[in-house]
C-alpha cells in the first residue's frame, strides 16, 4: 500500500511545493550560521526623523557613517521619504538575527507605535514585545506601562549572508511597500529579481506589504531621490485607482499614513 501511494505523494508534493516555500522571509540563524556581520537596513526620512542628526541619534550611530553609506555630503538636506541605508551590526542571538537599537521612550509611545512608526516596521512588533522581558538590562520594564525616558532595546531584523553566498555581499533589510513590484525594487537596488525572490523563500510579496524582506546585493545601491518615477508609473497609479482594487488601495494609504 505504501508503495502504491508513492506516486500520489510525489505528485501532491509537487503541487503543494509552492505553498510550502512561500512562507516568510527567513531571518533565523542556526549553530553553523555566520555569528555577526556589518550590514544595512533601510529607513525613510520622515518627520520627526527627517535629518541626518536625528536619524543617526535614533540608531545610535554617527552622522558620518550614514552620510558615507549613502554618498551624501554632511550638509545634504534630506528629502521627505528619502530612502537611506543605515549601517548596523547584525548578530545571531538565540536563533534569530537582530541588530539591537536602544530607544529612549517618549511621551505617548507604545511598543506598537515605536515598532511601526518610529522604526517603520523594520522590526516586528510582536518580537519587540516578547523580547523585552528577557532583557537583563531592563528588568523593571513593564511593556504595558512604559516610562518616559526609559531605555528600551528594539531588535531590528537583519541577516548575515551564509558563507557560500559569496557574491551576495550584503542582505539589506527593506520594508516592502504596498505599491512595490519586484522589477522596480530590483532596479532600485541594482540587483537581480531572481535573487530577491529566492532570498525571500519565494514568498507572496503582495502579502509582504509593510513587512521587512531581504534584498541581496553584491554592491551597495545608491537610491534615486524620492518622487523619481518614470511617466509610466504615474499613469500606472491612476490605472490602479480606476481599476479599483479597493482593499489594496486603502492598505496603500494606510501604510503610508496619509
Ligand atoms: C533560514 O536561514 C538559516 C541561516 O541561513 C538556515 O540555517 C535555515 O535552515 C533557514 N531556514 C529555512 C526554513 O530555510
Ligand atoms: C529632528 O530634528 C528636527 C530639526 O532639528 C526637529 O524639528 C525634530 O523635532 C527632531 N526630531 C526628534 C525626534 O528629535
Ligand atoms: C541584544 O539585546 C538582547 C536583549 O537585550 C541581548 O540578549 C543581546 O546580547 C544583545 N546583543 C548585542 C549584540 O548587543
Ligand atoms: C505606570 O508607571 C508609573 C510610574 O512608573 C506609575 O506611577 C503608574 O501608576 C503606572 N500605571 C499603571 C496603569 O500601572
Ligand atoms: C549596477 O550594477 C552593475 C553591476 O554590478 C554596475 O556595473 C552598475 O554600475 C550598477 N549601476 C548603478 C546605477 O549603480
Ligand atoms: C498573495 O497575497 C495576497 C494578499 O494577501 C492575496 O490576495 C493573494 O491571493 C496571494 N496570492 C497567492 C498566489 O497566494
Ligand atoms: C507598519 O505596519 C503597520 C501595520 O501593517 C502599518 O499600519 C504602518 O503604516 C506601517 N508603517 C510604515 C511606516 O509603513
Amino acid at each position: 500500500m505504501a508503495l502504491s501511494m508513492l506516486p500520489l505523494l510525489a505528485l501532491s508534493a509537487l503541487f503543494v511545493y509552492p505553498n510550502i516555500v512561500s512562507a516568510n522571509t527567513n531571518f533565523t540563524c542556526s549553530a553553523d550560521s555566520t555569528r555577526s556581520c556589518q550590514t544595512y537596513l533601510t529607513y525613510r526620512a520622515r518627520p520627526p526623523y527627517a535629518n541626518l542628526g536625528n536619524i543617526s541619534d535614533l540608531f545610535g550611530i554617527s552622522r558620518l557613517s550614514i552620510a558615507q553609506a549613502n554618498k551624501l555630503t554632511s550638509e545634504n538636506k534630506l528629502l521627505y521619504d528619502q530612502l537611506l541605508l543605515i549601517p548596523v551590526k547584525c548578530s545571531c542571538i538565540e536563533n534569530s538575527y537582530f541588530a539591537n537599537v536602544t530607544y529612549s521612550i517618549k511621551k505617548g509611545d507604545s511598543f506598537y507605535v515605536v515598532a511601526t512608526s518610529v522604526f517603520q516596521n523594520v522590526t516586528n512588533y510582536l518580537i519587540t514585545y516578547v523580547w523585552q522581558p528577557k532583557d537583563d538590562m531592563n528588568p523593571s520594564l513593564n511593556p504595558t506601562n512604559l516610562t518616559v525616558g526609559e531605555p528600551v532595546v528594539f531588535p531590528l531584523l537583519c541577516k548575515c549572508p551564509a558563507l557560500f553566498q559569496n557574491q551576495d555581499k550584503y542582505l539589506i533589510t527593506y520594508v516592502w511597500q504596498p505599491k512595490d513590484e519586484i522589477l522596480q525594487v530590483s532596479s532600485m537596488f541594482n540587483t537581480s529579481s531572481y535573487n530577491i525572490v529566492n532570498e525571500n523563500s519565494f514568498r507572496n510579496f503582495t502579502a509582504a506589504a509593510c513587512l521587512p524582506v531581504l534584498i541581496p546585493v553584491s554592491k551597495l545601491p545608491i537610491f534615486p531621490p524620492p518622487g523619481f518615477k518614470s511617466k509610466r508609473s504615474k499613469k500606472g497609479e491612476i490605472t490602479f485607482i480606476v481599476l479599483g482594487n479597493f482593499g489594496s488601495f486603502f492598505f496603500y494609504l494606510f501604510c503610508h499614513g496619509f
